[in-house]
């Protein structure tokens, strides 16, 4: 017998304000068509003023934990990847902690940007196979119109904000790729590449959050080699190809991305979940809510083999293959 960390409940929140494509047309030399053309995207949603990144959280907790049928204090650990906590610290997990009402457990944060949400996923894994925990929430959550620089069209354009929330809960499984559960994971990090996506101040710098800086086409040639590859990695670790994936669940930067690295993995566009055109880039959100819409849409069904993977700023690249 293998313990498995299984997916009992998915769920999402986007904050109430949706900033089409138009909305950057007055304020820059931009267009509707530049974007959606370059990156997919055609809408995102903003946070309202003092809306946070932990309340967010919150509420796609509540609708994971609802799914799952299980209570906060059922809960063992709480993981959040963000880039974009409330404040410096306490981290944003022992805020979910208290704003879901839980007394027990442990809760931290990861940072890895973009690929946060995997990290978290791998961490969450680890907890439950080595018994230390037997249900994780692991949520994505990100405010990150807060780091944006809105003179600059070449970034502002392509972010949003939003969270998704996971349930991951023990349960047995024979230790072969039929089980539910995730079934491989694969982190890489190369910091040599920091400089091609990062924010410009923080605490032992400027002293401030600083805003976001992007070498855009570079990262874009490394993101489809780098994301193909852990993609192969994690299946081959889970002895499984291209033939037995059923989804991808990609990092929603930019369509051309997702495509082109369906395509280096050999998988068609209709086995891909795509959210990109509705959120933006909502960095260690991303996978979470893509993961939430496929499930609300019927499209991901139990004992669907996915692989969700993801690049950011680091560069911190990896996947993870889970049976739903
Ligand atoms: O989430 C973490 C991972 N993030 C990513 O992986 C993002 C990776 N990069 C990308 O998605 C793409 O590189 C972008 C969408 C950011 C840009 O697309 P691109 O095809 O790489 O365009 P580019 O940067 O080569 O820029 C092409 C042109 C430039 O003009 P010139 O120099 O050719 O005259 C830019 O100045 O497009 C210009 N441009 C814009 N034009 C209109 C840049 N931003 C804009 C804009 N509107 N918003």
């Amino acid at each position: 017998m293998t313990t498995r960390a299984v997916a009992t409940g998915i769920g999402h929140y986007l904050p109430e304000k949706i900033i089409e494509n138009s909305w950057f047309e007055d304020k820059l030399d931009t267009s509707d068509d530049w974007i959606r053309s370059r990156s997919g995207i055609e809408r995102r949603h903003f946070a309202a003023e003092g809306e946070t990144t932990s309340q967010m959280a919150v509420e796609a907790s509540r609708k994971a934990l609802a799914m799952a049928e299980i209570q906060p204090d059922q809960i063992d650990a709480v993981i959040v990847a963000t880039s974009t906590p409330d404040l410096t610290f306490p981290s944003v997990a022992t805020m979910v902690q208290s704003g879901l009402g839980m007394t027990r457990g442990f809760a931290f944060d990861v940072q890895a940007v973009c690929a946060g949400f995997i990290y978290a996923l791998a961490n969450a894994n680890a907890l439950i196979v080595s018994g230390q925990a037997e249900r994780v929430l692991v949520i994505g959550a990100e405010t990150f119109s807060r780091i944006m620089d809105w003179e600059d069209r070449s970034t502002c354009v392509l972010f949003g904000d939003g969270a998704g929330a996971l349930v991951l809960e023990a349960r047995s499984g024979s230790g072969n790729s039929a089980d539910r559960g995730i079934l491989s994971t694969d982190l890489n990090s190369d910091g040599r590449y920091r400089e091609m996506l990062y924010v410009d101040g923080g605490v032992s710098t400027s002293g401030t959050a600083g805003k976001l800086r992007m070498q855009g086409n570079p990262l874009f040639r490394q993101a489809v080699e780098k994301l193909a590859s852990t993609a192969d990695k994690a299946l081959e670790k889970a002895k499984l190809t291209h033939a037995d994936v059923n989804w991808i669940v990609p990092h929603q930067a930019n369509i051309r991305i997702i495509q082109g690295t369906a395509k280096k993995l050999d998988v068609p566009m209709d086995r891909v979940i795509v959210t990109v055109q509705d959120h933006g880039n909502t960095s260690a959100a991303s996978i979470p809510l893509a993961l939430s819409v496929g499930v609300a849409q019927g499209k991901i069904r139990p004992g669907d083999l996915l692989v969700a993977e993801a690049i950011g700023g680091g560069l911190a690249w990896g996947a993870v293959v889970l049976r739903w």
